[in-house]
């Protein structure tokens, strides 16, 4: 029987992942380790098949804990567990530092230690900094420029991964993708926290003037071509994914309440972000060419079935954003 370990699989990606990978292959089963934390949600793992599943509860920076999680001879760890929100990483860069870099060096060691046979690092392409308007997307052979406290630790995770590679000849493969969207998305990005603040007839945050570019890859997408890099990737090689839907953000947060039927009026400019990246793009040929994956997903149709998940899971976002989530957004938004 193949056996996936995969971290921060309570998230948004990680829990697409294990869905999609439980329902493609029926004797695969998946060692889930995740701390749960603000964005990590059991209730998106609901319905998986209990007897293909473990949840363990730890975290991933405490090598004791992992030299206990993990089992030993899995076929590939999957490193989905990281801070992820580029806003919190500009108001507290340290737990970034600390479950980001320390969290997947402690994975490295770990994986080595229990025999895993390939370390599959979740990476983005925010690593690479911003594109100019006329840039050609980024190669997989683009410097690495990031500019914000997020990016730069998932930056310094890659050159872990790596150096274990070079050093030690670990089995080490790294997905670059560009920004995701879908169901079970935290409503603290981009997309669901414009439809949630839509649907509750809020203002919707814009920083500055909205002009900056997205490439926007819907989740099964993304989960498909992890899955192909796990399976088919080459040791040592990095591969970009995207889906070439490239978008200003002013022109989602329209389409998103023309689809709602909400007026623009909701819409308020505000500060921009400190080092706010202008645009990303991701070429990904080399993924389309060695793993014989390709995006599905026409971004209008993902955004029409996501919003419709929102509509209809009212009661999940509203739950999360209870709690700890409000102290954030007063943080970060309060007095913009
Ligand atoms: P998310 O914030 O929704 O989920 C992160 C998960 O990691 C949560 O379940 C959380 O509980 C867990 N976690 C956090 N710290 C942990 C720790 N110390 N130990 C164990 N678990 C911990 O994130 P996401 O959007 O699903 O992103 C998943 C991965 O994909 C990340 O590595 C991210 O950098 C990468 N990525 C995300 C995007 C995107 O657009 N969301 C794009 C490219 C790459
Ligand atoms: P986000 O979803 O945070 O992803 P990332 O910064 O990792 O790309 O943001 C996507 C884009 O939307 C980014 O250009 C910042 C912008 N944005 C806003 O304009 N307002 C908001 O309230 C948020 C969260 C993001």
């Amino acid at each position: 029987m193949p056996m996936f370990v995969v971290t921060g699989g309570a998230g948004f990606i990680g829990s697409n992942f294990v869905r999609l990978a439980l329902a493609q292959s029926p004797d695969l089963r998946i060692v889930n380790i995740d701390l749960l934390t603000y964005a990590g949600n059991l209730e998106n793992l609901a319905g998986v098949p209990e007897d293909r599943h473990t949840f363990v509860r730890a975290d991933i920076t405490d090598p004791e804990a992992m030299a206990r999680a993990i089992p030993p001879n899995a076929d590939a760890l999957v490193n989905f567990a990281a801070e992820t929100h580029v806003d919190r990483s500009i108001l507290c860069p340290l737990a970034f530092v600390r479950t980001n870099v320390l969290g997947t060096q402690v994975l490295l060691e770990a994986a080595r230690a229990r025999g895993a046979k390939r370390f599959l690092q979740v990476s983005t392409d925010e690593v690479y900094g911003a594109l100019a308007p006329d840039d050609p997307p980024f190669t997989e052979d683009h410097p690495l420029a990031p500019s914000s406290p997020y990016a730069a630790s998932k930056a310094g995770a890659d050159l872990l991964a790596l150096a274990a590679y070079r050093t030690y000849g670990q089995d080490v493969v790294i997905t670059r993708c560009s920004n995701n969207y879908g169901p079970y998305q935290v409503p603290e990005k981009l997309i669901p926290l414009m439809l949630s603040n839509a649907l509750e007839d809020k203002p919707l945050p814009v920083y500055g003037d909205g002009r900056q570019v997205r490439d926007w890859i819907y989740t099964d997408d993304h989960s498909r071509a992890i899955l192909a890099a796990a399976t088919r990737g080459r040791p040592g090689r990095v591969y970009n994914i995207g889906a070439r839907n490239e978008r200003y953000n002013i022109d989602v947060v329209r389409g998103i309440l023309r689809q709602l039927g909400k007026p623009e009026s909701l819409i308020e400019h505000v500060t921009d972000r400190p080092g706010h990246d202008r645009r990303y793009a991701i070429d990904s040929r080399r993924a389309q060419q060695e793993l014989g994956w390709r995006p599905e997903t026409v971004f209008e149709e993902g955004l029409a079935r996501t919003i419709r998940w929102y509509r209809d899971h009212a009661d999940w976002w509203r739950r999360v954003k209870d709690g700890s989530y409000r102290e954030f957004y007063e943080k970060w938004y309060g007095g913009r």
